[in-house]
């Protein structure tokens, strides 16, 4: 049975990944930092009903020490690094830790793969967001980056740890550069699940008002759950190499809004307000991706259309809502319970 280490178990694409995983009948291990497990109502919502399936290690991505040990002990033979710092506005807020926490994870993991695990094979989140000061549209794995946050920068950095990795130290390591992908999992912080959270709220009469910023931003979206299946594929080849994955169509945050308004049958210009605090420093340009080699040489597509997106969204949302008056999603369940295979916490904060 093969086995897979998940850095970022608990967010949204880690939660994704491990249920393919699992059903690919893979033993999946997760890392997950110390407050996880301290608070898993709050921070293990995705994976509650996945935790049973699951092998859990305590570890942080800023000790060395810890990633060691985890990957000694579970020896994978394949580690997908999900874990960031990956809001892009909260980097203009922090860009020291935004920059710690993402390229020293990346390169602890990669220091210790080295070490203990040489033939796992390794996957890398990039992001579209390193293209940024967008140089050509579409971009494809050619296109040079021109980052514009301390969050791209980071990303840039890991991609480049990864590929020097690969071509020094021969590890099977692989960067999937993603665009935007959101699902009914995604966090409230990011600007889809705002909509479609505050939509529901809305319609039950529990807000009245959405504030957001920059509506003409447009954004290349597709569904996590695809692109879990991307990062899957990619670790399947005989050789590491790195790919865009996208759906090679843009839609703007307004045209977002109005879709998801649009599913409740309310006018967006209603609600929408204008806040200045959700803008953003600086803007990345068009992203808009070219995913030809991802389609030729994994045979990966998209399979969920934007509007399909927007509408799974609202009515998850909806029904969340309808759940739970609060809308939290772990208000009402039950305590999860969550076991650790080690609490391998050397040095972890
Ligand atoms: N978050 C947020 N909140 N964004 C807003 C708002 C708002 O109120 N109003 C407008 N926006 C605009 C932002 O300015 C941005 O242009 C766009 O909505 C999308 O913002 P986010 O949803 O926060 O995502 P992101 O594009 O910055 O980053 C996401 O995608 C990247 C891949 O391209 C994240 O998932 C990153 O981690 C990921 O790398």
């Amino acid at each position: 049975m093969k086995k897979a280490l998940i850095t970022g178990i608990t967010g949204q694409d880690g939660s994704y990944l491990s249920e393919w995983l699992l059903g690919q009948g893979y033993e999946v291990h997760g890392i997950v930092r110390r407050v996880a497990i301290e608070d898993p109502d709050h921070r293990m919502w995705r994976i509650r009903h996945l935790l049973p399936r699951l092998q859990l290690h305590s570890a942080s991505l800023e000790s060395y020490a810890s990633l060691f040990q985890v990957l000694a002990r579970v020896q994978p033979d394949e580690c997908y690094h999900l874990a960031a710092q990956s809001f892009v506005s909260y980097s203009f807020e922090d860009e020291f830790s935004t920059l710690n926490t993402n390229i020293n994870g990346t390169h602890h993991l990669l220091a210790s793969l080295k070490e203990v695990a040489p033939r796992c094979r390794f996957y890398f989140a990039a992001s579209s967001e390193m293209f940024g000061k967008v140089r050509e549209t579409p971009q494809t794995e050619a296109t040079p980056f021109h980052p514009r946050s301390a969050y791209g920068i980071s990303k840039v950095a890991g991609f480049d740890l990864t590929r020097n990795y690969r071509e020094a130290y021969g590890l099977k390591a692989t960067s999937g550069i993603l665009y935007n992908h959101e699902s009914p999992r995604r966090g409230y912080e990011f600007v889809t699940r705002k909509i479609t959270s505050h939509v529901a709220k809305i319609k039950f009469g529990l807000a009245d008002k959405l504030p957001l910023g920059n509506l003409e931003a447009k954004r290349d979206w597709g569904h996590a759950r695809d692109y879990v299946r991307a990062m899957w594929l990619m670790l399947q080849q005989d050789q590491p190499d790195d790919y865009v994955v996208a759906t090679g169509q843009t839609w703007s945050v307004q045209q977002f809004v109005e879709l998801a308004f649009a599913c409740v049958d309310l006018d967006w210009r209603d609600h929408v307000v204008s806040d200045p605090r959700f803008f953003r420093p600086a803007e990345v340009h068009l992203l808009l991706g070219d995913a030809s080699k991802a389609r030729r040489q994994l045979g990966w597509a998209p399979s969920c259309s934007f509007q399909e997106l927007v509408e799974e969204m609202v009515v998850d949302d909806l029904e969340r809502l309808s759940d739970s008056p609060a809308g939290r999603p772990a208000a009402a369940a039950p305590r999860p319970t969550v076991s650790l295979v080690a609490a391998m916490d050397a040095g972890a904060r």
